[in-house]
């Protein structure tokens, strides 16, 4: 098995050294002074894509027309997913997406997910999600969070709703409040709090660098190698998990 970057950016150049690490060989790194071109002179299985919303679908087009089998972490394209999944299936090739390829972050939502079914049946105990990043990130709740509170909700019959707006009064006991700090260098600390008259029990999960994505993004180029078909990170983990 061989990979080719794609976007030799920050995460680009995690990945090249997580791979290196991992005994995983790189034959090509693109970027924009050399665009993914003349393919055939490249020999690779898959390509692991960190590029940005503008250049992610023409890579993909040109990756799975010439039937590479594509990772790609780039965010913002969301809107095209089914178009993406068509092209995919057209080609016949194997495509992983995902919108957090930090395992830890992924087995940290199986936690919480198994968590929640458990707290289900023990009404004494309300939820509260908080999360903490640095200050230069643009948006709150962090996606990470929200999808905590969706599978919390799912998964606890007492929450029916999300609510991450200043609370200016009682909070009603069917919403699920996401909180958000914002300030330092926090790369992102997520914790779920289950908490009762008599205890508190705190789930977190703490992302120390990059480092955790670069992995994620190598082990799905291990995963998807000889495999086709159309998945989300997620699913590469509960393969793995089995639970
Ligand atoms: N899914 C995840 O777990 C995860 C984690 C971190 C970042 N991201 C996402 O990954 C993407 C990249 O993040 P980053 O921090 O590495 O950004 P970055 O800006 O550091 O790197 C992007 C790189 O892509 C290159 N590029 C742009 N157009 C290109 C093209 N057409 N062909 C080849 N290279 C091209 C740029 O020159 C740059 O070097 C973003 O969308 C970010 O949101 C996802």
């Amino acid at each position: 098995m061989s990979i080719a970057i794609v976007g030799y950016g920050r995460m680009g150049q995690e990945i090249e050294s997580t791979a290196n690490e991992q005994g995983v060989k790189i034959n090509a790194i693109f970027d924009v002074k050399n665009h993914l071109t003349n393919l055939s002179d490249y020999d690779f299985s898959t390509a692991i894509e960190f590029t940005n919303p503008d250049s992610v679908i023409e890579n993909i087009k040109l990756l799975a027309e010439n039937g590479r089998n594509i990772v790609t972490g780039t965010t913002g394209w969301y809107g095209q997913i089914d178009e993406v999944q068509k092209i995919v299936e057209h080609n016949k090739i194997g495509f992983i997406w995902g919108s957090n390829f930090s395992v830890g972050v992924n087995l940290f939502f199986k936690i919480v997910e198994n968590a929640s079914k458990v707290f289900n049946s023990f009404e004494d105990f309300d939820v509260m999600v908080h999360e903490m990043h640095h200050k230069r990130k643009l948006d709150s709740p962090s996606g990470t969070a929200l999808k905590l509170g969706y599978l919390i909700n799912e998964n606890i019959d007492r929450k029916e709703s999300i609510v991450s707006d200043k609370i200016d009064g009682e909070i009603d006991p069917k919403a699920l409040h996401i909180s958000s700090t914002r300030g330092g260098e926090i790369f992102g600390k997520h914790s779920v709090y289950f908490d009762s008259v008599s205890d508190e029990i705190l789930l977190s999960h703490n992302a120390k660098n990059r480092k955790g994505f670069a992995k994620g993004a190598v082990l799905a180029s291990e995963w998807i190698y000889n495999r086709k078909g159309f998945y989300e990170f997620r699913e590469v983990i509960e393969d793995i998990v089995q639970i």
